[in-house]
């Protein structure tokens, strides 16, 4: 239940509070786009072309511009190459450790790749104009100087695709084979790849430097002064370079395949509402079912063949987030707890402010990950846990009660209609987790 204010002083400071707050988002740049084009020259293009004709033509645009910028450089090494220069200045300028023929198979493959590009707009470009989506005398010029307002980073060479985000904290006993093992199924993978890690005791500091040049940057060490689990995501969230963000903790050792990496961007790429995939724990309601955990699943991806289903409600860790929603849904709520205090119930609450922001979480089952036993993590030793897993407990799921109630039981019965309508019965020997495992009708 909401309480009322109880006293004028108080609601006047929430209601200054919440002006101040609406202040700082009303002036904010992304609340004041309502202008797309502006320059007039371009503004045909905010009339009829759909975001995804959009996107289209930009990445278009931008993989042509990268590939024209290599074939220039490509031609003056070749030359410089084959005529060397006396010159010890041009000498340097165009030193390269790969040979002449290496170069001019690259040459020649970007020129092909080039002239697709090439083909590919003009076809897209007149179609467009056919169809008055682009105005009569649009040129890829035209789109080009219209639509290179914005930029596509994905399309940037050598981003990685997949951040690992690792919340680090007095394990040094984990560091090597973790490490070795999520560059080593990376790398098999061929799939660009970061591990960001919050080193949450900053005295290991030069240990994670050295790790950092030894894997040739692979690892990106950022240092905290014991800011917990809710904070530390947070900022190396917004670091990260990925798409898609793996978020980990040091006492869950990853597998040593690549496959549970491969089939998490299976899944985002079949379901592009698919905002969360949990790996650890899940309920299919919370609160009417309680934790299951692995090899429990009723339903499968039998297309994909991958064992995952929809869920309420998905646990730390691992957890992989898309992070346009991971950012779209404000990260993990800072005001559950305290610095320093663990992130009980953080995991629950972003996944149910997924839901309920109309995207989608599941979990999938992932063989081979491995708890470290050496010893055991901050929140679960006797002296710290009781702090973590009953206060911090208590009080951050007073909050989560209240900021969701019943609303947990439209979500639930949202999640079964997905499992039954797109996924398929894994094991049919099992009880059907809801009270009935067919289709409503009209659904
Ligand atoms: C050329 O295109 C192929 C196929 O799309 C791609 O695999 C390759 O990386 C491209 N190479 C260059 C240099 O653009
Ligand atoms: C937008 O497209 C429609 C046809 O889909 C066309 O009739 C209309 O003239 C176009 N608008 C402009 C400004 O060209
Ligand atoms: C297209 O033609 C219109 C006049 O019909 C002119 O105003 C506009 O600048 C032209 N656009 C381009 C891209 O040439």
């Amino acid at each position: 239940m909401i309480e009322r204010p109880k006293s004028t002083s108080s609601s006047y400071i929430i209601l200054s509070l919440l002006l101040s707050i609406s202040c700082i988002t009303a002036t904010s740049p992304s609340q004041l786009r309502s202008v797309q084009y502006f320059l007039p020259y371009c503004s045909y293009l905010s009339v009829n072309l759909s975001s995804s004709n959009i996107a289209t033509l930009r990445s278009l645009v931008q993989i042509r511009h990268y590939l024209q910028k290599r074939v220039r450089d490509l031609t003056d090494l070749i030359y410089n190459n084959e005529h060397p220069p006396t010159d010890p200045v041009v000498i340097h300028t165009f030193k390269t450790k790969r040979t002449i023929p290496e170069l001019k198979a690259d040459f020649d493959i970007s020129t092909q790749n080039l002239t697709k590009i090439d083909d590919e707009s003009e076809a897209v470009i007149s179609q467009l104009r056919a169809t008055h989506h682009l105005p009569h005398n649009a040129t890829f010029s035209y789109v080009s100087h219209c639509l290179s307002s914005r930029l596509e980073p994905a399309l940037y060479h050598g981003r990685p695709k997949v951040s690992f985000l690792l919340q680090y904290f007095k394990r040094p006993q984990m560091i090597d084979s973790f490490v070795t093992k999520l560059a080593g199924s990376m790398k098999k993978l061929g799939v660009a790849a970061e591990l960001v890690v919050n080193v949450d005791n900053v005295e290991e500091s030069q240990q994670w430097a050295e790790l950092s040049y030894s894997t040739n940057g692979f690892v990106v060490p950022v240092l905290s002064n014991n800011v917990h689990e809710a904070r530390a995501y947070n900022r190396i969230a917004g670091l990260a370079r990925g798409q898609l963000l793996i978020l980990l903790q040091d006492d869950m050792h990853p597998p040593e395949d690549d496959v549970w990496v491969q089939h998490l961007l299976q899944l985002f790429s079949k379901y592009p509402e698919l905002g969360a995939v949990g790996m650890m724990a899940y309920r299919y309601c919370i609160p009417t079912h309680s934790n299951s955990y692995h090899n429990s699943l009723y339903f499968h991806d039998k297309e994909l063949g991958i064992k995952a289903q929809f869920v309420a409600a998905a646990d730390f860790a691992p957890l992989a987030v898309r992070k346009t929603v991971f950012e779209e849904v404000g990260g993990l709520d800072e005001g559950l707890s305290e610095e320093g205090v663990c992130g009980i119930f953080g995991d629950w609450d972003l996944v149910t402010r997924m839901w309920l922001s109309g995207w989608q979480v599941m979990y999938m089952d992932v063989d081979g990950l491995q708890v470290d036993s050496t010893s055991s993590g901050g929140t679960h030793k006797p002296e710290t846990g009781d702090r973590c897993w009953l206060r911090q407990a208590k009080s951050a799921g007073t909050l989560f009660n209240s900021r969701f109630g019943s609303i947990h039981l439209d979500i639930c019965e949202h999640v079964q209609q997905l499992n039954l309508k797109l996924l398929q019965v894994l094991n049919p020997a099992a009880p059907c987790p809801y009270t009935s495992c067919t289709l409503t009708a009209g659904a």
